[in-house]
């Protein structure tokens, strides 16, 4: 079982990259999905299909081809589904805060709800052996970032929340509908939620398990860009998913030289050094701008040969974590593999927000997430293979 994310800003390639990896799986025998997180759903477009072929198949996995197949969510497919109680109850209960019923229901669907789904669907499709592969069209960082939290949040809720909730609407329901004209929720409120977290219990595991799932980001050599991508760097670190790779695409190709893009190119050339030092030791795999959109299966096949040349696609290019942020007695320490690493060669200054690690000539910048980087006290300790960072002082103490 093989699980890719290809998560980036916006419009720098995530949904071609997808496919055309998926299109490279599939050609090598694996039964691949390629599945869309994105509520811009793209993927029908990419393989140049009938989009009412897709509305028709009402969110499940659609076949391209022997081994290929792509799913697009309808949420409202899914509340059918899975959201039943959920969605009814919230409804009902915006309908009598005095909401207009059509609008009540289109409220009462929550942000994270086709994430779960989503969710609900990898786990399904693991159980059930059902592809070999599959990879996972993001939707612009920001929201694949709560998609992740998102097992994190919900064993957080069951564990402190769910069950006092449940007991608390029991004891109070009799004496809340003499004062109250809110309903609460009823226990098949609560046995869906239940039964949801059931059908999700390992997904946790399986999306940090780096011998099943690593995450491809897709940037552009450019400034804005490649700051969304380091930030995206460190959080998927800090929810411990392996990064394998970084695809960086619509580089300008050398034939290109006319005086009019000579700027672009001094600058790509720039945001390609820093990218490497920014996620050294994760490779950058290069992909030239195309002459052309990338539509159609031919297309897309000529893109994963070029983002992969022979390697093969389905490969973890990293297998260790580049490092990992944990919280002991109260500190954030960062914790770098770098074996050989001398004391006195360690430089390190923080600056808005990032860290900066020199060691000799290599130089690292890390962005540190909000809680960490108010910190005002860095120190480095080396216990061999690692570098220790530890983050102390400021507003918190
Ligand atoms: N290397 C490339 N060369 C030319 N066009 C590209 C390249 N990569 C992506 N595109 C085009 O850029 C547009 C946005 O790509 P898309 O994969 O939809 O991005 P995202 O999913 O990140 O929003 C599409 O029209 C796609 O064909
Ligand atoms: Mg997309």
């Amino acid at each position: 079982m093989r699980i890719i994310f290809f998560a980036g800003k916006g419009g720098v390639g995530k949904t071609s990259v997808a496919a055309a990896t998926g299109v490279r799986a599939a050609e090598m025998g694996k039964r691949t999905l390629v599945m869309s997180l994105d509520v811009a759903h793209s993927l029908a477009d990419i393989f140049d299909l009938d989009k009412e072929l897709l509305d028709r198949n009402q969110g499940r996995p659609f076949k391209i081809t022997d081994n290929l197949w792509i799913q697009e969510m309808d949420i409202q497919e899914e509340i059918g589904r899975n959201w039943r109680q959920i969605h009814d109850y919230l409804s009902g209960l915006l309908n009598t805060s005095g909401l207009d019923e059509v609008l009540a229901e289109e409220i009462a669907i929550l942000p994270g709800m086709e994430e779960i789904s989503l969710l609900l669907y990898i786990n399904q499709y693991v159980r059930r052996r059902r592809f070999d592969v599959i990879l996972l069209d993001c939707a612009p960082t920001g929201e694949s970032l709560r998609f992740i939290s998102i097992p994190t949040t919900l064993e957080w809720y069951m564990k402190k929340v769910f069950r006092l909730q449940r007991t608390l609407v029991k004891v109070a329901r009799p004496l809340a509908k003499r004062f109250y004209d809110v309903p609460l929720p009823d226990d098949d409120y609560f046995k869906a939620i239940e039964d949801l977290c059931e059908r999700l219990k390992g997904v946790d595991q399986l999306l940090c398990d780096p011998g099943v799932t690593t995450v491809r980001l897709v940037a552009t050599p450019e400034k804005v860009v490649l700051k969304e991508t380091q930030r995206a760097f460190m959080y998927f670190c800090l929810y411990k998913m392996c990064i394998d790779a970084v695809i960086m695409n619509r580089i300008l190709p050398s034939r290109v030289t006319d005086a009019y893009f000579q700027d672009w190119r001094r600058g790509q050339a720039i945001n390609l050094r820093k990218a490497e030092e920014y996620f050294h030791p994760v490779p950058i795999l290069p992909v030239n701008l195309f002459g052309s959109e990338i539509v159609g299966y031919e297309s897309l096949k000529a893109l994963s040969a070029r983002i992969y040349g022979p390697a093969d696609p389905l490969d973890r290019f990293v297998t260790e974590d580049p490092y990992r942020l944990i919280k002991q007695d109260g500190h954030y320490c960062l914790r770098l593999k770098l074996p050989f690493v001398v004391k006195e060669n360690i430089d390190l200054s923080m600056i808005s927000g990032e860290l900066i690690l020199r060691i000799g000539s290599y130089k690292r910048h890390i962005l540190l997430p909000k809680q960490v980087a108010s910190r005002t006290s860095v120190k480095a300790k080396i216990e061999e293979p690692y570098l220790n960072i530890t983050f102390s002082g400021g507003a918190h103490e």
